[in-house]
C-alpha cells in the first residue's frame, strides 16, 4: 500500500497534488512519501514481533539524507556497502551499533573509517576480506564483531543480475566451507564471531528460497555452536520483491517472510537482523515526468518524455517494468492506445516500455512511473549531460525539495581543464 492516490481526479502524494509539486519544481523529478516510507518500515517491525531483531534499511536502495532520517526516527539500523554509505547513515544520526558493513570488496581504509567511528559488525565475505580486518582491528587496537557471509546455494529465482545466492555468484563463501574458515576467524585476535550473515538475492517473489536458505543457516548455527562458537546474530539480508505491476504476480507479504524467518530459525534464541532496501523505499517513490512529444511511427506511436534511462536504468538494465501512470486521472472508460514510451537519450536502450496502453496523452500533460523509490535516483547518472534530477519528500500536506536540481553552471563546473590547456 503507498500514499499516491487520485483525489478530485488528480495525483496526490499524500495530501499533496502531484501537479503543484510538477509547476514548482520542474519535470522530472523524484517524489517520496514520508508515510509510506514509514508504513514499510513497520510492516518489517511486526512480521518479526516476538523476536529480538533489527531492521537495517539497505540504504543503496535509496541514499538521500530525508529518507534516511525518517528510517533513522523509526528506529532503524542501517545496511552500507561503502564508507560513503557509512557516513550517510551516521549524517542522520544513526550510532555505528546499528550499522552493519555489507560488501565483497571493503577496503582496509573503509574498514578503518567505520572501526574508528563504531561499528555493529562487518559481514565479511572471503578469507583475504579477514585477514586485512585482523590487520587494520589490530592495528587500531580494536576487535572489529564480524558474520561471515555463507553462499547457501539457493536459486533465489530472480533476474540473474541480482541473484547472489548461488554458488557461481562473487558472493559469500560458500556454505560447505564455513567450519574451516570460522575456525579461521576464531584464532585472529582482532576478530570477534558474533553471528552469521546470507543474502541470497533481490526482487525475490517467493518464498521457498528463503525456507531453503534460512534451514541452512539454521544448521550451520547449530554445527558452529558445537564448534564452540558464540552465534548470536543471525542476518538474513534483504530481498523481498515487490508488486511492480498490479496486474502482475504478487509477492508473499513482510508477514509470511516473517513467518519463514519464525520457522527456520525462531528456535535458535539469536538476534535477527534484516537488510530491506527495495520493499522499504519502492513503492514508496515516484518519478514525475512530462510528455514532450507524441511522435507518430510507423506501426506504432512513441511518447518521448523528459526522463530518460540516465534518471531511471532499471528498465534498459534489467528489462524492469514500472507501471506509468497519468497524473491526471482519465475519466473512467476512456479508450487506451499503445505507446512505445521513451526518453531523449540518443539509443534505442532508452526505452522504458514497448507497446504500454495509455489513455489519450498529449505534449506537456504529467506521467508518473510508479515504484521508483528504490534503485532509481541512486543509480541515476549524468549521461547526454542531463543534469541530475532533483528528489522532493513529502510529509501529509507538506514537500520540500531534498536534493535540488544542480544548475548547468556546476554541473559544468565539476570537470577541470588541465593546467597545459589554461587560457
Ligand atoms: N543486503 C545485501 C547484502 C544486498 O546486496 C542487497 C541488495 C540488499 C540487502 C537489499 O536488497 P533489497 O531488499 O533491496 O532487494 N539495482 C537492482 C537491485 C540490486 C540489489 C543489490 N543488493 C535493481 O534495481 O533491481
Amino acid at each position: 500500500m503507498d500514499h499516491f492516490i487520485y483525489r478530485d481526479s488528480t495525483l496526490h502524494a499524500e495530501d499533496v497534488p502531484v501537479r503543484d509539486i510538477a509547476a514548482a519544481v520542474g519535470t522530472p523529478f523524484y517524489l517520496y512519501s514520508t508515510a509510506t516510507l514509514q508504513r514499510h518500515y513497520q510492516v518489517f517491525d511486526q512480521a518479526l514481533a516476538g523476536m529480538d531483531h533489527l531492521i537495517c534499511y539497505a540504504m543503496k536502495a535509496n541514499s538521500n539524507l530525508a529518507v534516511l532520517r525518517v528510517m533513522a526516527d523509526m528506529g532503524a539500523g542501517m545496511d552500507v556497502v561503502s564508507v560513503g554509505e557509512y557516513l550517510r547513515a551516521r549524517a542522520v544520526g544513526v550510532p555505528g551499533e546499528k550499522i552493519v558493513f555489507s560488501g565483497v570488496g571493503k577496503t582496509a581504509e573503509e574498514m578503518r573509517v567505520a572501526l574508528s567511528g563504531g561499528i555493529r559488525q562487518f559481514n565479511v565475505e572471503s578469507e583475504p576480506e579477514m585477514q586485512v580486518l585482523n590487520a587494520v582491528a589490530s592495528s587500531l587496537g580494536k576487535v572489529a564483531p564480524i558474520t561471515i557471509r555463507v553462499n547457501p546455494d539457493v536459486d533465489a529465482k530472480t533476474h540473474a543480475k541480482i541473484a547472489t545466492g548461488k554458488s557461481e555468484n562473487k558472493f559469500g563463501i560458500p556454505i560447505t566451507k564455513a567450519r574451516a574458515v570460522y575456525a579461521q576467524a576464531a584464532a585472529l585476535a582482532g576478530l570477534e564471531v558474533v553471528g552469521i550473515d546470507v543474502h541470497i538475492g533481490s526482487q525475490l517473489t517467493e518464498l521457498a528460497p528463503y525456507e531453503h536458505a534460512f534451514t541452512k543457516v539454521a544448521e550451520l548455527t547449530q554445527q558452529l555452536r558445537a564448534d564452540g562458537h558464540d552465534i548470536r546474530r543471525l542476518d538474513l539480508g534483504g530481498g523481498l520483491g515487490i508488486p511492480y505491476s498490479r496486474s502482475n504476480i504478487t509477492p508473499p507479504l513482510p508477514l509470511e517472510y516473517g513467518e519463514v524467518i519464525r520457522r527456520t530459525v525462531g528456535h535458535l534464541g539469536c538476534e535477527i537482523e534484516i537488510e530491506p532496501g527495495r520493499l522499504i523505499a519502492g513503492n514508496a517513490g515516484l518519478l514525475v515526468t512530462k510528455v514532450i512529444y507524441v511522435k507518430e511511427g510507423e506501426g506504432r506511436n512513441f511518447l518521448i518524455l523528459d526522463a530518460a534511462m540516465n534518471d531511471l536504468i532499471r528498465p534498459a538494465m534489467y528489462d524492469a517494468h514500472h507501471d506509468i501512470i497519468p497524473i491526471e486521472e482519465p475519466a473512467p472508460g476512456s479508450t487506451l492506445s499503445p505507446f512505445d514510451i521513451v526518453g531523449p537519450v540518443c539509443e534505442s536502450g532508452d526505452t522504458f516500455a514497448r507497446q504500454r496502453d495509455l489513455p489519450t496523452v498529449e505534449s506537456g500533460d504529467l506521467i508518473a512511473f510508479r515504484s521508483a523509490g528504490a534503485y532509481g535516483a541512486v543509480m541515476a547518472s549524468e549521461y547526454n549531460s542531463r543534469p541530475m534530477i532533483p528528489e522532493v519528500l513529502v510529509s501529509h500536506d507538506q514537500f520540500a525539495v531534498v536534493r535540488p536540481r544542480p544548475t548547468y553552471e556546476e554541473m559544468l563546473n565539476r570537470d577541470k581543464l588541465p593546467e597545459w590547456m589554461a587560457q
